[in-house]
Formats: C-alpha cells, structure tokens, sequence
C-alpha cells in the first residue's frame, strides 16, 4: 500500500467522528511493532518521530526504512515529524521523504507562529505533503495555556494548514494527577473549524472515555509517545531478568519485546478508531 499524508488519513477521521493513533518510535524495534500492529488491526496509522532525531542523523537514516515498510504494509501509513522545531527541520523532514510534518510554534507569539507556519506550510505543500501546528500549547515539563476558538480561526485562516493541535487539558508526558479535558472548549474549537482535523497531544495516561469524548468532538489525530516507549524499556528490562546475564544474540532478544510493543499500539489504535 502506498504512502499517505496525514491530511488524507485524517480529514476523513473527523467527518467519521474517530480517531487515527499517531505513536512515536525511536528504532527498529519500535517502528516495526507499530506496522506489525497496523497490519493485525487493519486500521491506518501515523508513524511519528522526535524533533530530536532530526538533528541527529537518526531520522535521515530510519525515514527511507519507514518508508520501504508502508509500502510492504496493507494498512494506510504517514510518516510524520513530530514538534518541528524551525522551518529548516521541516523543510528536512519533506526532503527525507516525511509525508507529514509539524512546525510548533506554541511558545512563540502568535505573530511569529503564524509567519513561520506559513512558510511550513507552503514548501510542504509544493511537496505534496500535509501540516500540523499549535495554537495554545500544551505543556512539556513548562507551563500549558488552553486553545482560544477565536485564535484558532484566525491561525487557521491565516496559515492555511491541514490539521491543528490543540490544548483543552492534557500535558506531554505522566500525570501527577488524572488531566481533566476541556470538551466544551474542544467543541467551541470544531464548530468554527468544520472538517479541519484537530490533534490531540499527550495522549499517555489521559483517560480513553475523555478520549473518547473529544474524538466525538473534532479530535482526528491522538499523539501517544511516553507510554509507547515505556512499553519498550518495561518488556526489555523483564526480558534482560530472565535472561538473567546469560548472553542472547539482540535480534532474537528483541522478539518478545517487540510483541509487547504490538499489543500495546493494536489496542491503541482500536481503541481510538471505535465509532460513537
Ligand atoms: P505523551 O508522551 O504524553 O504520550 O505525548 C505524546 C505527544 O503528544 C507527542 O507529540
């Protein structure tokens, strides 16, 4: 199957009222899990990476990989940089074959965001691939502030990007203490947005029913990082107690680690792609 933007995957998710999981690898291991778990549950899936890993030649060498995969996959696959950080990281992640980009510019003034998404969204675009910005921001370890439905207008009509992330009450990373969703304000958000996918960051330990909730109310796209990757490090430190220091080849290590991963992003994916 061949390879989609998240524009194609998403925009009909919205008019359907569910959800596209969108889970960050951050190897082999991680990005194959998430195809195998695309391939058992038959639903489409946006495979994502940290801003990070274009910095540090890690997505340069993993996209052509990613790429080569979806093609082999039945399921409908985008390869999407997560949190972009400048235009030049953009402009590298459709140059090394991302279908998918985000530029966040939460924590700029929204002048600044507006103009550099801009132009995001304009090389994107002569490329054939789809956008992703911010608008409010949804905390990473600072302070978070929640979407204006106004502001949201006005970033989308300005910028003219595919998808927008909005903050309604989750954060990146574990909670202290369970988030609780602004739906209303999700909905507010939709109403003046009709048909634009909106995205959901944090997704790790936010209760599914909320989930549930906002996908009814506009959210296209749920980003869940944290837990995937604790998954990962949870199934290799008890495969690494049972091996207890006896030696075992990596590849064959990783095998069960991997079916943890499976399961982990299969009933994710399920979970979001429930019709109301
Ligand atoms: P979590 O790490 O909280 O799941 O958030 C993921 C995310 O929003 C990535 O953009």
């Amino acid at each position: 199957m061949a390879l989609y933007t998240c524009n194609e995957l998403l925009r009909p998710a919205r008019k359907q009222g569910v959800g596209v999981a969108a889970i960050n690898l951050a190897n082999y291991e991680t990005a194959a899990a998430l195809f195998e778990a695309a391939e058992q549950t038959g639903l489409p899936l946006i495979v994502q990476m940290y801003s990070r890993m274009f910095g540090n030649g890690k997505a340069e060498a993993i996209i052509p990989m990613l790429r080569k995969m979806a093609e082999k996959c039945s399921s409908p696959i985008a390869v999407h940089l997560d949190h972009g950080t400048s235009f030049e990281q953009a402009k590298a992640a459709v140059e090394w074959g991302c279908t998918s980009v985000m530029f966040d510019g939460s924590n700029l003034p929204m002048k600044e965001n507006i103009r550099i998404t801009k132009e995001v969204v304009k090389f994107a675009r002569k490329a054939g691939v789809s956008t992703e910005a911010e608008i409010g921001h949804v905390a990473m370890g600072d302070e978070g502030h929640l979407t204006v439905p106004e502001e949201a207008l006005r970033f989308v009509e300005e910028t003219g990007v595919d998808a927008l992330a909005i903050a309604i009450g989750t954060a990146h990373g574990y909670y202290k203490e369970t988030p609780k969703l602004d739906v209303e304000r999700c909905k507010a958000i939709a109403d003046v947005l009709p048909g634009l996918p909106l995205v959901l960051h944090g997704g790790t330990g936010t209760p599914l029913a909320d989930v549930r909730k906002v996908i009814r109310c506009g959210i296209a796209k749920i980003n869940v990082a944290t837990e995937y990757q604790d998954c990962f490090l949870k199934a290799t430190r008890a495969e690494l107690e049972k091996l207890d220091g006896k030696f075992m080849p990596v590849d064959r290590f990783m095998d069960p680690v991997r079916e943890k991963c499976v399961e982990h992003a299969a009933r994710l994916m399920r979970a979001f792609a429930l019709q109301a």
